[in-house]
């Protein structure tokens, strides 16, 4: 079965497809929009040799031409050298303005490949055909492209919106265990920011959506891209209420930046202690109560993702230094704290001007020095 959720944005809506079999039926599902014939997939070098052929054949078999552009996996591709050497790549095919980008991987890909869409002759159309957990319910969805700098994560980018995704499901059953519980982080996400009845529905069937059951992941990415989708249309530059997309970031985002955004901590992991984090400080400030902190907790941790930083290399970590983090954080305006705090379970809000004394006493609480 494929479900079908729109991005309502005025003249630029599209259609998210999600099911199984999606790749093989791109050439069908793309014809429409690849009204020149040829398109440009760019993959990673991990995704290329499992999903890119069969996509490739597909779009053959609709007429149209694929060509193919392999860039290293890996947030280091992510960066101005990646773009460069993806934008002159596709110089030398000589795309033009009416021809199309594919995106056909995680979230580097999507948003690398996006980014260089947006930018490239000033701006051509792109699909995202997500391949990670994570990209499917999150990045591939809402337009947000963007590299990586010395500076720190996702400082240069574009809102662009790609024309359709296509999110198969099918292609999650080659991701390793760990992917999918980084994606799985973003999933839940969405129940206890908004969503009380899904956040009850992932306490029962999380641990099949982590084990990649067809019929509970079908449920989850749907009622994940459905919420992604209606906060984009409400707020695509975020303004308002798009921020709430990043409860658990700010300390998440310290944490990596303590971690060194390497592999002993990936993003979708720092995100799950970020939210337990978020609910446990919701809590300590008299916010949530402590029993909803508890819940968000049991169902963070029955996913097999840490919920607590004090299992981390080095750990314990100097508050200040991740007071430090979060003030560099892009949400941070004028030295200003931005937290998404939550009154309970699926009511999330986001909490500007958060003081540095009681978060310096949270932090000490954590087990921080
Ligand atoms: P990723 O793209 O690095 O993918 C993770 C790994 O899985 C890579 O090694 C990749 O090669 C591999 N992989 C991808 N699909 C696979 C498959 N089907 N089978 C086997 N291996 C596969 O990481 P990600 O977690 O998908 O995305 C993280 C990136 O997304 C970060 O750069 C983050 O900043 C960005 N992001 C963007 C947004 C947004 O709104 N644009 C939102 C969240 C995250
Ligand atoms: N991942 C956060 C956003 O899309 O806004």
């Amino acid at each position: 079965m494929t479900r079908s959720v729109q991005v309502a944005l005025e003249g630029r809506s599209y259609e998210v497809a999600i099911g199984h079999g999606l790749i093989a039926e791109a050439g069908a599902r793309l014809a429409a929009l690849a009204t020149r014939k040829r398109l440009v997939i760019v993959t990673d070098e991990t995704v290329a040799p499992l999903h890119a052929e069969r996509l490739r054949a597909s779009l053959e078999g609709a007429g149209i031409a694929a060509p193919l552009i392999v860039v290293p996996p890996g947030e280091e591709t992510k960066s101005w050298e990646g773009l460069s050497n993806l934008s002159d790549r596709l110089l030398d095919l000589n795309l033009d303005r009416g021809e199309l980008i594919v995106a056909l991987g995680g979230g580097v890909v999507g948003d690398l490949a996006g980014f260089a869409a947006a930018i490239y002759k000033r701006g051509i159309d792109f699909i995202q055909i997500p391949t990670t957990l994570l990209a499917q319910v999150d990045s591939s969805v809402g337009g947000k492209t963007a590299i990586d700098t010395r500076q720190g994560k996702n400082l240069i980018g574009a809102f662009h919106q790609p024309r359709a995704v296509l999110a198969d499901l099918d292609a999650l059953a080659t991701l390793p265990a760990r992917e999918m519980r980084c994606g799985y982080a973003e999933v839940i996400k969405y129940g206890l920011l908004g969503d009380p009845a899904f956040f009850n529905w992932l306490e029962v069937h999380g641990p099949r959506v982590v084990a990649g059951d067809a019929d509970a992941l079908l449920h989850a990415v749907t009622r994940s891209v459905e919420m992604k989708a209606e906060i984009v249309a409400e707020d695509e530059k975020e303004a308002g209420r798009r921020a709430l997309l990043n409860l658990g970031h700010t300390f998440g985002h310290a944490l990596e930046a303590e971690t060194g955004f390497g592999d002993s901590l990936k993003h979708g992991e720092a995100v799950a202690i970020g939210m337990a984090m978020a609910f446990r400080f919701s809590a300590a400030l008299g916010h949530c109560s402590g029993q909803d902190a508890i819940r968000a907790e049991h169902a963070i941790g029955a996913a097999g993702l840490a919920t607590h930083a004090a299992v981390l290399p080095e750990w314990p970590y100097r508050a200040e230094r991740l007071i430090g983090h979060m003030a560099q954080d892009k949400k941070a305006q004028a030295g200003k704290l931005t937290f998404v705090l939550a009154r309970a379970i699926g009511d999330a809000f986001v909490a500007k001007g958060v003081e540095a004394k009681p978060l310096r006493d949270f932090l000490h609480s954590e087990g921080a020095i």
